[in-house]
């Protein structure tokens, strides 16, 4: 059990001075929030803090509270503000174009719709060249398996356990957490198989992910060899077997590094050899690049890229808009139209103001370098926590590329049981109390995502890591 420390203001590290005013906030009190919310608001839409945050404005990796109280915010609004809060470049696009057409359907042509389109297509390797717009990540991924589907006459869907791929009917069976299922019927035809998960699986070794930092556990492991995949790829094969038969797979869904799961990276070439799986059984593959997308991962563009695969969809949204609700699904043009042999609308997809946001953010990443500050500022990160990890009992695992990391939090009794949430919420609170936004993740909701909007700099990365160090002692 922690000792519960209050942290003293005198005491806390000191946040990176910015040249950035918030006005002050003006609306409905905390309590009437409250009172709203209990009122009037879904339950399900709880607050992360005890003491719920009531932010109002944000600035790029800035966010201000009702009191004017400021914050770094690494989780981005759930890995969603890419660039940066309200950056001025999105700020203006949207305006411009809500003053000009604001919405007509994709029943006409508005030029934006396709000057986006073209843009992402050419950020898109292979045949990879036909987009659909969307508004969100469940719509992306519905709309997948259903091309997957029509495109191979099969109806079989696989995807991993521990993934999340949304909240639809259909895509909360592709999600393979238990606090995301509900009692009702599951959608037919949609398996989730084991997850090749290194450090909590059954099979993982010192040197199996694609990241700075490794697992604390043992194998004998030749360079090049990984004993770890070679099981988890058997497991996989068994699913034909058992499951979906051979030959009948309609697809199969991965995130590139999982999100909501907790940032779990698979061993090296696992995705590769999964890949020459599916094909065997003339599914199709689909990478749901919703959180590894547009960057963030830092060697590459896309997250599959860094597996070595050409996947034959690819799924997107959150950081694509900024934080403007937006999707898209991207394909080659012979699985696309498959989708002409009926006939399908959304009404928003590709909406005006949509679609500019969505080319100012793609426009940023390059005059920015967002992809290469997120390799930076992520590697330095990433290597800062993994030292953290060997001085804290409590770090059990340390993992992720570029910006998109997960440390995974348990209890000091030498048998990484998962942090119990007393104390993963106490942390959190001290954190947030010294002007820190972490995000949560993991079925065992134990574990911190770091995944900042992609504009965070070496010394906000410092002072994030020195809030957390200063919390752990805490915890000593
Ligand atoms: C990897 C991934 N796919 C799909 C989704 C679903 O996106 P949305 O909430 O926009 O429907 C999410 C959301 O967290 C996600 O992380």
């Amino acid at each position: 059990m922690s000792k519960r420390i209050t942290v003293k203001l005198s005491a806390m590290p000191k946040l990176p001075k910015i040249n950035f005013t918030p006005c002050s906030y003006k609306g409905p009190s905390l309590e009437a929030i409250g009172t709203i919310r209990q009122n009037n608001v879904n339950p399900i839409m709880k607050p992360l803090y005890k003491k719920p945050l009531l932010l109002h404005q944000g600035y790029m990796q800035w966010l201000f509270d009702n009191d004017g109280k400021r914050y770094l915010d690494m989780f981005g609004g759930i890995c969603t503000v890419s660039v940066g809060h309200c950056h001025p470049k999105v700020t203006d696009a949207a305006f411009n174009q809500w003053n000009k057409l604001v919405h007509t359907s994709s029943l006409f042509q508005h030029p934006k719709l396709y000057e986006y389109s073209q843009k992402l297509a050419d950020k898109m390797p292979g045949d990879l060249k036909v987009v659909y717009l969307l508004n969100s990540g469940s719509e992306a991924n519905d709309l997948a398996i259903l091309l997957a589907r029509l495109y191979t006459g099969n109806n079989e869907i696989l995807s991993l356990k521990n993934c999340y791929h949304g909240m639809s009917y259909q895509t909360m069976g592709l999600t393979s957490l238990a606090n995301y299922k509900y009692k009702v019927v599951p959608p037919p035809a949609i398996h989730n198989v084991m997850n090749p998960d290194v450090f909590r699986g059954i099979w993982g070794g010192s040197n199996c992910r694609d990241s700075l930092a490794q697992t604390s556990r043992h194998c004998s492991c030749r360079e090049k060899e990984c004993e770890a995949c070679d099981n988890y790829i058997r497991m996989l094969k068994s699913e034909f077997q058992s499951t979906v038969g051979p030959g009948k797979l309609a697809g199969f869904f991965a995130e590139s590094i999982q999100g909501v799961g907790g940032a779990v990276q698979f061993p090296r070439n696992y995705i590769k050899e999964a890949y020459k799986i599916v094909k065997e059984n003339n599914g199709l593959f689909i990478s749901d690049e919703v959180q590894t997308g547009i960057g963030r991962t830092g060697d590459h563009f896309w997250g599959f890229e860094s597996h070595g695969i050409l996947p034959d969809i690819v799924t997107m949204a959150k950081g694509i808009g900024n934080g403007f609700p937006m999707s898209a699904v991207v394909t080659t043009k012979e699985i696309a139209t498959t989708l002409t042999t009926g006939s399908h609308i959304n009404t928003f997809g590709g909406n005006p103001i949509a679609s500019a946001v969505g080319l100012a953010v793609l426009d940023i990443i390059e005059e920015e370098q967002l992809q290469e500050n997120s390799k930076e500022v992520g590697s330095f990160l990433i290597t800062e926590l993994d030292k953290m990890r060997k001085r804290f009992p409590n770090i059990g695992d340390v993992r992720g590329k570029g910006l998109m990391i997960g440390v995974e939090m348990v209890e000091n009794d030498g048998k990484m049981t998962p942090m119990s949430p007393t104390n993963f919420d106490d942390l959190l609170d001290k954190c947030r109390e010294m002007g820190l936004i972490l995000g949560v993740g993991g079925y065992n909701r134990n574990v911190i995502r770091l995944k900042p909007p992609m504009c965070i700099t070496k010394e906000d990365a410092s002072f994030a890591l020195e809030v957390i160090e200063k919390a752990l002692k805490s915890q000593l």
